[in-house]
């Protein structure tokens, strides 16, 4: 049976600590000149500053205790050693492998998986290569100027996320698009402008199953045979229309068999392994796009960043251990608190896809309410991550996090040296941001008080709708440059923060049962809105009112 976390001896302390907690960042920071010093860590390139935090020091000593209660270093062993962690699946959970160095080995089940990881890379650099230098030319003769990955979940949200974040790292003359969206809007519109000649396809999908991902790659597939036929390119024939599809197609899978299925030649096909979660992928072949774009050395820059923090994780002592803190304080916010979300705002607009990655890695990872061994979990799962860059979340939904009445850790992310270090009237644009990021930090933390309202004058009956409570707690994490290895190492880090709440939880982080009914029941319903009548009939009343309203007013 499952640990369950809330009878260890640590969990008591943390629950006696904070019966008797009142949070008071003012009062802790004026006590303690050196908090944020002491409070500070680092983790590869990553200055996080943990100051602004419901933390001190029996706190500390308390989560520190529970991750050695519920045996974080053995479950972190057996990850990184290909033990099947992922249990309901009954599968190893290797990502941490996706970016050992060459030089690395581990061997799981008699197969040294980091040659094998390698061998992939250097097959998607070699691509990579061929289709940046124009070597690789569509079926007219033409180089390739954009790519267009279709994919969903992890075969997007990571590739979407990592090409935005690095997009000053792209090949000029090279763009890469995204369809995910079963939407036929999102495959029209990345499409209606492109050039077939010079547009390839990467079909990225772990299963190859996926029905989203597959009717837009035929949808794809269509609208190049159709393009090029009509631009006198391929006259129709099998044979043209293989060529066409050889020189325009590529795809990313577990399931090479199903890849041959689709048309698309396993020769252009980049494998990985079932050990490789959809939402931990960015770093395997997944990353074709990104590799493409940014180039060979930059995604090993990437890959290498994101190996630093899992040696950062791996041996670091729990107390100085970045990604073990942030996930057992948002433990502590969770179980303790009560909080339910987590904000991650990036003060990096390349960073604006990030929120949207986190969701499917932290929500479908530990979105859980049952633990490994199938018994109910003992307390509050998961949490709602959200976010949007700064500033313009400041103009939206900051309100609720300064004055609202839910707790809402966040996490804050800012670079030193921007991308475009542009200036406007003679100031340094990017001072004027990184202003905004201490400003909030420090006003969420520290407030205003009714008294200091009052002494700007502020008329009474105003008062209480300008006094800011404070005490609400954030993280900031600072990096040199949005770099290949910085935007490596803040993925694994959230990866391995997932990890430290989904073994606390005793849950399985790794499956992600949770999607498969409504797949399910989409295929069901599917007949039912064609006009199958028993298929309609085994609906429920909602449901068939619902088609029955879509059958009145859709217009052909
Ligand atoms: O349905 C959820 C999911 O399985 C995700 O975990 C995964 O990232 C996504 O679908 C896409 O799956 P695939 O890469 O197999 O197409």
């Amino acid at each position: 049976m499952t640990a369950d976390v809330t009878t260890t001896a640590a969990w008591a302390t943390l629950s006696k600590l904070h019966d008797s907690f009142a949070p008071d960042l003012r009062g802790a920071f004026a006590a303690d000149p050196d908090r944020a010093t002491t409070l500070t860590r680092t983790a590869g390139d990553l200055h996080v500053d943990l100051s602004k935090n419901f933390l001190d020091a029996d706190v500390l000593e308390a989560l520190v205790a529970l991750a050695d209660e519920v045996g974080l270093a053995e479950r972190r062993a057996a990850m990184y050693a290909g033990e099947r962690i992922n249990v309901t699946e009954n599968r190893s959970v290797l990502h941490t492998a996706l970016r050992r160095p060459r030089t690395d080995s581990l061997v799981v089940d008699g197969v040294d998986v980091v040659v094998d990881v390698h061998e992939v890379l250097d097959k998607v650099y070699a691509f990579a290569n061929k289709v940046r230098s124009g070597e690789w030319k569509g079926v007219t003769g033409k180089p390739i100027t954009t790519v267009i990955n279709i994919g969903i979940g992890g075969s997007d949200l990571g590739p979407v996320m990592v090409y935005e974040a690095l997009k000053p790292y792209k090949q000029a003359g090279l763009e890469c698009r995204f369809i995910s969206n079963i939407d036929p809007s999102d495959v029209f519109e990345k499409t209606v402008d492109a050039d077939p000649e010079t547009t390839l396809f990467i079909v990225a999908s772990k299963t190859f199953t996926t029905l989203e991902t597959l009717t837009n790659a035929k949808m794809a597939r269509w609208w190049l045979l159709d393009a090029l036929k009509r631009a006198g390119a391929v006259d129709g024939s099998d044979a043209q229309d293989a060529e066409a599809i050889a020189k325009h197609f590529v795809a990313v899978s577990t399931a090479l068999d199903r890849v041959a299925e689709f048309g698309i030649d396993p020769a252009n096909a980049f494998g990985f392994w079932d050990w490789v979660g959809g939402r931990y992928s960015v770093d395997s072949a997944v990353g074709t796009a990104v590799a493409v774009a940014i180039g060979p050395d930059n995604f090993a820059d990437f890959l290498a960043g994101m190996n630093a923090m899992d040696v950062h994780f791996a041996e670091t002592p729990w107390a100085q251990n970045v990604p073990a803190l942030m996930g057992l304080l948002n433990v502590w916010y969770v179980n303790f608190f009560g909080a339910e979300s987590h904000a991650v705002l990036p003060y990096a607009q390349y960073l604006h896809r990030f929120a949207a990655y986190l969701q499917q890695l932290t929500m479908e990872s530990n979105g859980k309410g049952v633990r490994a061994d199938g018994t109910p979990v003992t307390t509050a799962t998961g949490e709602i991550f959200w976010g949007e860059p700064g500033t313009n979340g400041q103009h939206a939904f900051y309100q609720l996090i300064h004055q609202g009445t839910r707790l809402i850790p966040a996490d804050f992310i800012a670079v030193a040296t921007p991308a475009h270090g542009i200036r406007c009237d003679g100031a340094d644009v990017h001072e004027l941001f990184l202003a905004n990021f201490l400003a909030q930090t420090k006003a969420l933390a520290f407030g205003k008080t009714a008294d200091e309202v009052r002494a700007e004058g502020v008329a009474e009956a105003l008062v209480p709708a300008k006094v800011f409570k404070g005490n609400r707690p954030t993280t900031s994490i600072m990096a040199p440059a949005l770099t290949p290895s910085v935007v490596g190492q803040l993925i694994a880090l959230y990866e391995h923060i997932t990890f430290v709440q989904g073994v606390v939880w005793g849950i399985d982080s790794f499956d992600q049962w949770g999607v498969e009914l409504g797949k399910a029941l989409a295929n069901q319903i599917a007949p039912a809105i064609t006009g199958d009548a028993a298929a309609l009939a085994a609906q429920d009343a909602s449901t068939q009112g619902l088609i029955a309203y879509y059958q009145a007013h859709r217009a052909r």
